[in-house]
């Protein structure tokens, strides 16, 4: 079994508490972080000489002592984890890892094709709601963050063992379809038909808005299109299926292109919805959760108050009997938590939205759908901005393409990898991977809630908590198993941890499933990047100090039993963000 070095003592320290202090100590925080002076320290003893009233050294000692008992029960040193237990300063215990045990680890991971990481416990049902894509509108700038970073959620959640129904919201529903339909019977079918094909969907969106806005009675007509299209009509129904058709096809292609894995069948579209838009609210309204308000049907859950102080509605119905976007997720979380029986529910949609699911949470906890046994929550995701902090814009003021974002990293990653391919196939190849990797892996290296300045030049370079530097970084420990003639798949330990950079690489990579599971308790990747790029700086110090190819063979093999599982634990990793690794670099 392979064991996280910081949760063994973790659960050391804890054992130790509680044979010192008392069985209530059991669950104390051990508070366990990496130490100047040996692998890790405990600062438990802190805060709980406070509550004792006793002063913190004493505390320490006498845990200390405990944790060498506990550690090594039966006085045969080499079995257990810790080596050495001193207390430093005012009350930290200072534990040193024994070398066999780490190299133990490291080759248990090694043999292990999970590398070492545990199914979690339970395993959930959880549902994530991601990328938001719209029918009939190009993928925007916008979209980047909440399809990239739900993808990797959706990645690092599966590989935990958890049950996860992906869920991309496709907004194909609502008023604008029926100017949309009467849009496109003006210009004929055929002709829609063609720019559709093509995926010109921004110019014909933008047509039939212009008409809309300048053209009184295209209005008219397109309004009481909508309502034909509610019943059912046919023709209306099926100028719709060609919009909604269309745009599965062009958002599989970019989905495609940036290594998504949302499907055709993970599109959960609003329209799938409205059949039981009005059973829903009526269930809110017989519940006395919903009332009539200006002519409107509105939920006012409690707790919510605007600047003016009065509550905050969440409609359910317009005035005009119109159902729109709120009604819709509160079908949509009804459904996940009554039918999908989700455990747990993760929306991963920009910040400007949070108000709108806090509501739609706090309606559906009212109703009792929303119990203690599951959980909703907003993943927020912040702007990703232009040099002056605003909103990416074209020069005409439009949202920039997703395309063209992608295209333009693509083209810059050619340019940085120019010289060291001759071959234009295989440089084309390779800068869309670096480039597609670079700017995914912008995205998934700040926190997910924070914004940033989109700066191609940062997202590609070699060096730094980048893409292409952990691309780089696995291309280069292939290129020393090539020099050394061996296949990095089949090496296997021994591995014996002699020098401190063999430590720290060691105990790093056995940090994988605890980096996992921190992505995992708040839906955040960028703790999955942060490790990597610590694993990556780990091995950049180790091959500098470590010398592999030429050291004496038993040595030589546990290094490159390291590299192995480095290079490994990189891919695995890489793969949980959803960031292409190319074979050379
Ligand atoms: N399509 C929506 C938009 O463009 C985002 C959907 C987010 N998910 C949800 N369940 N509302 O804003």
């Amino acid at each position: 079994m392979v064991t996280d070095p910081e949760e063994t003592l973790a659960q050391l320290v804890r054992d130790a508490l509680a044979a010192e202090l008392g069985e209530q100590y059991a669950t104390a925080d051990p508070i366990i972080r990496p130490s100047q002076f040996a692998d890790y320290q405990s600062n438990a003893a802190l805060p709980l000489a406070k509550a004792l009233g006793r002063p913190p050294r004493e505390i320490a000692t006498a845990v200390a002592a405990r944790l060498a008992d506990l550690a090594d029960p039966d006085g045969q040193a080499e079995a257990g984890p810790i080596a050495k237990v001193e207390v430093s300063g005012p009350g930290f215990i200072n534990i040193t890892l024994r070398d066999e045990w780490i190299g133990g680890q490291a080759a248990s991971q090694l043999a292990d094709p999970r590398l070492g990481v545990a199914l979690a416990e339970p395993a959930q049902r959880v549902v994530v709601d991601y990328s938001g894509p719209n029918v009939a509108k190009e993928l925007h700038a916008g979209h980047l963050r909440p399809t990239v970073v739900g993808d990797a959620i959706v990645r690092v959640l599966e590989y935990l063992g958890h049950t996860v129904i992906r869920a991309a919201h496709l907004g194909d529903w609502g008023t604008q379809f029926g100017m949309l339909i009467e849009h496109a019977l003006d210009i004929g079918e055929q002709a829609t038909a063609k720019e559709l094909e093509a995926g010109e969907f921004t110019a014909f969106y933008q047509a039939a808005r212009a008409k809309f806005d300048a053209e009184p009675s295209f209005g008219d007509r397109s309004r009481q299109r909508v309502v034909q299209l509610q019943a059912g009509d046919e023709q209306a129904m099926r100028l719709w299926r060609m919009l909604v058709d269309d745009s599965l096809v062009y958002l599989r292609d970019v989905y495609a292109r940036l290594d998504i894995t949302l499907t055709d069948a993970d599109m959960d579209p609003e329209s799938f919805y409205n059949p039981v838009l009005a059973s829903v609210s009526g269930e809110l309204e017989d519940k006395g959760i919903a009332v009539i308000s200006d002519g409107a049907l509105c939920a006012f859950p409690p707790g919510f108050s605007g600047r003016d102080g009065r509550p905050v509605p969440l409609m359910l119905r317009k005035s005009d009997g119109g159902y729109g976007y709120a009604s819709t997720d509160v079908a949509a979380i009804r459904y996940r938590l009554v039918d999908l029986h989700a455990d747990r529910i993760i929306y991963v949609v920009g910040s400007e939205q949070h108000q709108h699911f806090e509501l739609v949470f706090a309606v559906a906890r009212q109703a009792g759908w929303l119990t203690d046994r599951a959980s909703a929550e907003h993943a927020v995701i912040g702007l990703m901005t232009g040099p002056g902090g605003q909103r990416l814009k074209t020069r005409s003021g439009e949202q920039v393409k997703l395309v063209t974002l992608i295209d333009e990293a693509v083209d810059r990653a050619g340019e940085v990898i120019r010289d060291r391919y001759a071959d234009p196939v295989l440089r084309q190849q390779i800068a869309e991977s670096v480039g597609v990797g670079a700017l995914k892996y912008g995205d998934l290296s700040v926190a997910r809630d924070s914004s940033y300045v989109l700066d191609f030049d940062r997202l590609l370079a070699l060096t730094g908590n980048t893409g292409p530097y952990l691309q780089y970084a696995t291309a280069r420990i292939r290129s020393i198993f090539h020099k050394a003639g061996r296949d990095p798949a089949a090496v296997t330990g021994p591995v014996a941890v002699a020098q401190p950079a063999e430590r720290a690489l060691a105990l790093s990579l056995l940090g994988l499933g605890r980096a996992l599971s921190d992505v995992s308790v708040a839906a955040e990747p960028h703790k999955l990047a942060a490790y990597l790029f610590d694993v990556a700086s780990a091995f950049t110090t180790f091959y500098e100090h470590c010398p592999v190819l030429t050291a004496e063979p038993a040595v030589r093999d546990s290094r490159l039993a390291l590299a192995a599982l480095t290079l490994r634990v990189l891919q695995a990793g890489l793969g949980l963000l959803g960031i292409p690794v190319p074979e050379r670099m």
